[in-house]
């Protein structure tokens, strides 16, 4: 028997409802006289950077939420940054602030993200904002993990007591999903490039998020039967843009699965404009 079991996790309607839902305390926070503002910095002229930036704008624009972009030249110096995010921190009208990553080399990326007002930071990168989540006291929590969670609770599977395997460990995506399954109790592994026999620990979860950066790396021999799959992968190959599962495969097994596109991606701007929005809502108490 073969064809499609798995259920689609449909990141792209749910991240339309949470939007609506913004719309709506947007539009409150605005009769309290706050409007929650978003100040986004594009260093350079990366063409993926500049994309995911104006489709940042598109979206604030789309709930009532006011963003300004600042695009710099590559030429910009540190202290020029510095002194911009500043600036940015002491202003009233912004309640979040995203400094699009990766900066050019000559700029240290940690410098800059713990320059960023740790009440305003969106993105959830400051150290302030990531030591909360290791603690166990999630403060402005990071995009993309925020709403890969989500997107696990819309199936309605309980994460208490599962066995969740993350692939990847970095900063913006792997560590802090682990953390936040941990916070929900599941039996967390974290699995990278390093890790020995990836298909057995993969295997074992019942719970499978992949953000390797590796065009359809997972196949259906690495899959549970039934187990929930949240793709993160964004890969770039001559068709267009796939991800780290190899979906046509995995859909045979798995009981969830998310699709690329139309999955991770717009839950993670969804989650950037949630966080805006209690980020003003913080700021108008
Ligand atoms: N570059 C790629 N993803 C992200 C993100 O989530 N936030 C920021 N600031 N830069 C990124």
């Amino acid at each position: 028997m073969s064809g499609v079991v798995a259920q689609i996790i449909d990141g792209k309607a749910l991240a339309q409802a949470i939007r609506t839902e913004l719309r709506e305390q947007a539009a409150a926070l605005q009769v309290k006289g706050v409007r929650p503002g978003l100040s986004v910095f594009l260093v350079g002229d990366d063409p993926a950077s500049a994309l995911y930036v104006r489709n940042k704008h598109k979206a604030c624009e789309s709930v009532g939420v006011f963003s300004e972009e600042q695009r710099l030249p590559a030429t910009l110096s540190q202290d020029e940054l510095i002194n911009l995010v500043k600036a940015a921190n002491a202003n009233p009208k912004i309640h979040g602030i995203l400094v699009q990553l990766p900066l050019p080399d000559h700029i240290d990326k940690r410098v800059i993200l713990e320059t960023i007002a740790a009440e305003k930071d969106v993105d959830g990168f400051h150290p302030y904002n990531m030591g909360g989540l290791l603690e166990g006291n999630p403060r402005v929590v990071a995009c993309t993990p925020k709403g890969v969670v989500k997107m696990i609770e819309s199936t309605g599977i309980s994460i208490e007591g599962k066995r969740a395997v993350v692939v990847g460990r970095s900063q913006i995506v792997g560590k802090p999903a682990a953390m936040l399954l941990l916070e929900r109790h599941a039996t967390v592994t974290i699995c990278h490039s390093r890790t020995q026999d990836l298909g057995s620990r993969c295997r074992e979860a019942d719970i499978l998020i992949v953000a390797a950066g590796k065009a359809r790396m997972i196949g259906a021999d690495m899959v549970k039967p039934g187990a929930v799959v949240i793709d993160v992968g964004m890969n770039l190959v001559d068709k267009g843009f796939v991800g780290d599962v190899d979906f046509e495969s995995v859909s045979e097994v798995a009981g969830w699965i998310s699709p690329v596109p139309g999955g991770v991606g717009p839950m993670t701007i969804a989650m950037l404009l949630e966080n805006t929005v209690e980020a003003a809502a913080r700021a108008a108490k």
